[in-house]
């Protein structure tokens, strides 16, 4: 059900995974240009890693921020493939995606390595979007309340409250990423609502009531308006509909 909206600037960002080279980069931000409007919300767009001091150029001036989908935890060293905290900073971003499922799911990641990561992003003055999220099947269990529950404590373990400060919870079923099937508007709320209560028990109710709690899985423009009007949920992650600019703008106007 509606209810009053905690205030707070929504925070609406764009994952692109691994789609996009330079050309199609180029036109998104020429086309999203057109259409955006940076009053009272946070854009940010999360390309692929090789397009980050790029797009770091191409949007400056337009109000709109830029962020990793992952980084290892070390500053350097020999870990192939692999970018640091460092770099991240360095290619121009203020914000980093941490504990993706994707990552959890085909990566082999966990709770202790997201916390690592939380840690080191924090260290560097980088805003973690922490992903966390139950599957189908602990859903059906009955478990989702516990998972998060648990996700949420191991992800912040030794993070203290002025440093959670810093941090963005993207709530993403697994079960609604890229299914075109997302949480109901209230199912979603109840899922934030259980996020803050626990961010609260952990931090205090004053910290929790201003960490941004933001919905990820199949949002797209006919059913943003909905969800971010929901009083727990503010803003929202986006994968499939943000690499249509118009999808992607629809999504942002609807904050
Ligand atoms: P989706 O992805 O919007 O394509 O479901 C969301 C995400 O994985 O962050």
């Amino acid at each position: 059900m509606k209810s009053t909206r905690i205030k707070m600037n929504p925070l609406i960002a764009a994952n692109w995974k691994m789609n996009k080279g330079i050309k199609e980069a180029d036109s998104f931000i020429k086309e999203f240009r057109g259409y955006f409007k940076a009053n009272n919300k946070e854009v940010v767009i999360c390309p692929p890693s090789t397009l980050l001091p790029y797009i770091s150029g191409l949007i400056k001036n337009m109000g709109i921020k830029l962020g990793a989908q992952n980084m290892h935890f070390e500053d350097k060293g020999a870990f192939t493939g692999e970018i640091s905290p460092l770099m991240v900073k360095d290619a121009g971003c203020e914000y980093v995606i941490l504990g993706h499922s994707e990552r959890r799911q085909h990566f082999n990641e966990n709770d202790e390595l997201i916390n690592k990561k939380v840690k080191a992003a924090l260290n560097h003055g980088l805003k973690p979007i922490l992903c966390i999220g139950e599957t189908l099947e602990q859903r059906e269990s009955n478990i989702t309340i516990k998972i998060i529950k648990s996700q949420l404590t191991e992800c912040l373990k030794n993070i203290n409250e002025n440093e959670v400060r810093a941090i963005v919870v993207a709530y993403e079923p697994v079960w609604a990423i890229g299914t075109g099937k997302n949480a109901t508007p209230e199912q979603a709320q109840e899922v934030h609502a259980c996020i803050r209560k626990q961010l609260g028990e952990l931090y205090g109710n004053a910290i929790a009531s201003k960490i941004r709690i933001i919905y990820g899985g199949s949002v797209k423009p006919e059913n943003s308006k909905e969800l971010l009007s929901m009083k727990d949920i503010n803003g929202a992650l986006v994968g499939g509909a943000s690499l249509d600019a118009k999808s992607f703008a629809d999504i942002c106007s609807s904050a």
